[in-house]
């Protein structure tokens, strides 16, 4: 990943798990109106990404992409100005293989057209999905995709305006761990984001949203890693209109994107949000540890029947702690703070970040929260405290 073109995760709008293949101009206009008076772009919020469906069924005469002219009536370089004059960027999805998952025409053997192309219309962010590659058996090939997104990255980068590449390789090796880390081992030089596994349930879709996220959370703790400034793990959208979600869940979801440094993809309709839900995805302290300069990515300390507790160091020597009740009913618990590689001895102060309330405290945390809830704190150790890699760690973030 490059540090430079993307410095800390992205934060914005993407169409597909609110909207799958019903998208169009209208709806990518009034999100970008709704998040500029709802505060959204102001909280950090300023990327509108086109998901799969955007395009015509056939590439033009000299082999190029076409918007759907149906759905984007003033096409895709006006959008990508209109994005620009309300303070956003335009991203947009295409597929290394034969076709995008929705069944559009891939860009396989288009990679140069098809980037220059998306240069040329005003967009600076490439979700790149993997859905038809090349495959044996069924089986996805890890030299294939490490050809075609190496050979992407090339291209993305070496543009006079380099695009942001967001790499879906790795998603499609998830369900074998050995293949899934020979994947993700090449996956942070080649592009500034990447999703890793599943994709979130849409909207329309059947299950249950909540395990949908908890599956995509548990691998995210698995890669933390391969986190680093320029590189970001994406355990895809946040879905705060899904109707299967609660409260609790929603805001769940955030804090514990949040708490990894992960991308903050809204997909949602955001101009009929709750002002609640509004409210939540605009908690500054929330933003500030996703963005935290050092892009540590929370990792996984403790889990028991109820609670996993993660931890991450933050740029100005704070310390996170995020706690999650993942039981089925409300339980308490309590965390020694030497599980954080915190000094016992010492008092902390730690700023709740969903209320801005500052405690004291010492020796332990005692947290009582209701089934699928989360809480976090910021704690900051005095002068003098010493300050220790966390013990216990389950999966270890990158040192
Ligand atoms: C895959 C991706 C999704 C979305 C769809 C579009 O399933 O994982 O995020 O882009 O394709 O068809
Ligand atoms: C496409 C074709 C495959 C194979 C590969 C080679 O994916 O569908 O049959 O030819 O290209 O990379």
């Amino acid at each position: 990943g490059d540090v430079g073109l993307l410095p800390t995760p992205p934060m914005g709008f993407n169409n597909w798990a609110r909207f799958e293949c019903d998208l169009n101009e209208t709806l990518f206009t009034d999100t970008a109106q709704s998040m500029v008076s709802r505060g959204l772009l102001d909280a950090g919020y300023n990327r509108l990404n086109l998901d799969d469906c955007w395009m015509q069924t056939e590439r033009s005469a000299n082999g190029s992409l076409q918007w759907n002219t149906t759905l984007f009536p003033h096409g895709i370089p006006w959008l990508a100005n209109y994005a620009r004059e309300h303070g956003f960027h335009l991203g947009i999805y295409e597929d290394a293989g034969n076709a995008t998952c929705g069944g559009y025409p891939g860009s396989l053997n288009h990679e140069q057209q098809d980037a220059d192309t998306f240069a040329s219309w005003g967009i600076d962010y490439l979700k790149l999905d993997g859905c038809n590659i090349y495959a044996e058996n069924g089986q996805p090939l890890r030299d294939e995709y490490k050809d075609l997104y190496t050979q992407w990255h090339k291209i993305l980068s070496g543009m006079s305006q380099p695009l942001i590449f967001s790499e879906s390789a790795p998603a499609y090796f998830c369900t074998n761990e050995t293949d899934w880390m020979r994947v993700m081992d090449w996956i942070p030089e080649n592009g500034e984001l990447a999703r890793h596994s599943d994709d979130v349930l849409v909207y329309s879709g059947e299950g249950s949203a909540w395990e949908s996220i908890m599956t995509n959370y548990d691998y995210q703790v698995q890669v933390a890693r391969y986190q680093q400034p320029g590189y970001y793990n994406d355990p895809d959208f946040l879905i705060p209109d899904h109707p299967g979600l609660t409260d609790d869940e929603k805001k769940s979801h955030f804090a514990l994107w949040a708490s990894f440094g992960a991308p903050l993809i809204i997909s949602a309709y955001i101009p009929d949000l709750p002002e609640e839900v509004i409210t939540f995805l605009k908690n500054k302290d929330f933003i500030d540890v996703d963005q935290d300069p050092l892009a540590q990515q929370a990792a996984l300390v403790t889990r028991d029947a109820n609670f996993d507790v993660l931890t991450r160091s933050l740029a100005n020597g704070d310390r996170l702690l995020t706690v999650l009740n993942r039981g089925k009913k409300t339980s308490k618990t309590t965390i020694p703070i030497s599980q954080l590689g915190l000094d016992s001895s010492c008092k902390y102060r730690a700023r709740n970040l969903w209320t801005g309330a500052v405690e004291t405290i010492k020796e332990s945390v005692e947290i009582t929260l209701d089934t699928h809830a989360t809480i976090a704190y910021r704690i900051t150790p005095p002068r003098g405290c010493t300050k220790t890699t966390p013990t216990g760690m389950i999966f270890n973030t990158a040192s």
